[in-house]
């Protein structure tokens, strides 16, 4: 798939001859740029040295993506999908291998959202459409409905729904692939396919296996929505070190995952703070009892509280109090601008107090240091077997571990990147083993690679230093459901599923 000139000139002339010209941004093109560049997150990705696709397609309908697939396959042009461009590695856009001839597949134009209220109460939703507009549409349809799924409203459900998917509702309604009861799947041949006609295993796949682009072009879900109440409460209560910090949060690990699961205290360290960032499925004169019950220590108190409905909290929690529920549909966010770099974890003990200190002391003080974000689990997300879907992060887990770093220019990574890969090597022992276990839509290259051009068995195997990561034992069986719908590997990249045939 290292394609020539005259076969990447015969893939464009095929895309024009099966779609309206407009939906086809090639480099020659005054628009490609700005297409290009109109949902990339990080800037890392987007420098002169970027291997950049051949060309962008924008279909507005299942037939143009339907084409591309064709018209790629017949001319050695491999795809890339991208739905909202969050991906941390930049893989739905760009290539970490020069000279790889590929193409973009951007979804942005079908994001569409129909919720029906039910009940069932559900949403078909399309893959390019954001988070903060699936929220919006379910809000408006009623106060008493949500989806659970992750904070940052410009991320992209096509990606977000592959990778897994969780936020602030986690603990009481588990992952947004969870949700999933149908979608619409192109394949490697070009097929249209719904939950019965992909199979079994690759509709089991594509909900949280699915994150490396890996089984095809997902159009569209059918998602199940969960029911809340009318109001729910907010708080934030930060704690330097000097204020307890670390005793606070040695405590956090045991208390946060074995909470109601109306009630989920996720926690951002950062310099010499911790803050408890929650949300509680109900009002403050019932979450104060239980606070003080069971986590006395954080020191909860009315004037901490902040009651609203479900759709605010959305926009409150990520972008902060003065925004409004309508802020949530703005496709780009200043946030999303800054150069970064992330890498996760999984916690099945609790790290002791000590380790905690040193992590203050040694790390978090740094100069370049950046941040820790923790989620706790348990609850619904736990409840399910490993093995329910591709993603295995469920029963034992205490919290998930997202190490971050930001900065404004090319010049500060190696020390801003540096610090997130220090400091994780550092965390080798206080965190899951065997495998270290990490979070698929937290995509990280350093974890590996696949090899270009292996023979099955050897891909697999060299596949499994990261997938057993994301996927412990269900990356297996993610590879023998590749190998069903994709034998040949034509939706593939640095860290996409690689076929496994069944006898192997
Ligand atoms: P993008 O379009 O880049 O795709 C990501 C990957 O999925 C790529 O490999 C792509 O090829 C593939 N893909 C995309 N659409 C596809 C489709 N339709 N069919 C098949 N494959 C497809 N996560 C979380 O769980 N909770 C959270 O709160 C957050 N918050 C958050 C904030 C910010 C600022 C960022 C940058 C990221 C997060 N994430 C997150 C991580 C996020 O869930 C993850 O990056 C998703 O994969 C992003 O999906 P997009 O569609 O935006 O990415």
């Amino acid at each position: 798939f290292h394609s020539s000139y005259a076969s990447s000139n015969d893939f464009l002339r095929c895309l024009s001859a099966s779609k309206p010209k407009q939906l086809l941004f090639a480099q020659s093109s005054p628009r490609f740029p700005s297409v290009l560049a109109s949902s990339v997150r990080n800037p890392r990705f987007l420098t002169p040295w970027t291997a950049r696709p051949l060309c962008i397609v924008t279909p507005t309908n299942a037939s143009h993506a339907q084409a591309a697939v064709v018209c790629g396959r017949r001319h050695g042009v491999r795809l890339r999908v991208r739905s909202g461009g969050h991906d941390y590695e930049g893989l739905s856009y760009r290539s970490v291998r020069p000279g790889a001839a590929f193409a973009v597949v951007d979804l942005a134009r079908l994001r569409s959202v129909r919720v029906t209220r039910g009940p069932p109460a559900t949403a078909w939703v399309d893959s390019g459409a954001t988070l903060g507009e699936l929220y919006h549409a379910v809000g408006r349809a009623s106060g008493r409905l949500a989806f659970p799924a992750g904070l940052c409203p410009t991320v992209g459900v096509g990606g977000h729904l592959s990778g897994g998917g969780f936020g602030m509702l986690l603990r009481k309604h588990g992952l947004a692939a969870d949700h999933v009861v149908n979608a619409v799947l192109v394949d490697a041949k070009g097929r249209l396919l719904d939950r019965n006609s992909m199979g079994r295993d690759v509709f089991w796949a594509i909900r949280g296996g699915g994150g490396g682009g890996s089984f095809g072009i997902v159009l569209s879900w059918k998602v199940k929505l969960v029911p809340v109440p009318p109001t729910v409460t907010v708080f934030t209560v930060a704690k330097s070190v000097q204020e307890g910090a670390v005793d606070i949060l040695a405590k956090w690990q045991e208390v946060a995952p074995a909470l109601p699961d109306d009630l989920f205290v996720r926690v951002l360290v950062q310099g010499r703070v911790a803050s408890f960032q929650s949300l509680y499925l109900g009002t403050c004169d019932a979450l104060l009892p239980v606070m003080r019950h069971r986590f006395p220590a954080l020191g909860v108190n009315r004037k901490h509280c902040k009651e609203m409905t479900w759709i605010q909290s959305v926009a409150y929690v990520y972008l902060g109090s003065g925004a409004t529920v309508e802020d949530i549909l703005n496709r780009t966010s200043a946030v999303d601008a800054v150069f970064s770099k992330a890498t996760s974890d999984y916690v099945r003990r609790g790290i002791s107090r000590d380790t905690w200190a040193e992590i203050f002391t040694r790390w978090l003080a740094k100069p370049d240091a950046g941040l820790m974000i923790l989620d706790p689990y348990g609850g619904k997300i736990a409840d399910m077997p490993e093995s329910a879907t591709p993603f295995p992060h469920r029963g034992g887990v205490l919290y998930n571990i997202q190490y971050m770093n930001f900065w404004e220019g090319a010049n500060e990574e190696a020390a801003r990147a540096g610090w997130v890969r220090d400091l994780y090597t550092f965390m080798e022992p206080h965190v899951s083993k065997n495998p270290r276990q990490a979070y698929a839509n937290y995509k990280d290259l350093w974890l590996g690679e696949n090899v270009v051009g292996a023979g099955a068995i050897r891909s697999f195997e060299a596949g499994r230093v990261w997938g057993e990561k994301y996927y412990k034992g269900n990356f297996r069986r993610l590879a023998m459901a590749k190998r069903e719908i994709d034998p040949d590997d034509y939706f593939s990249n640095e860290q996409s599923i690689p076929p496994l045939a069944v006898q192997l």
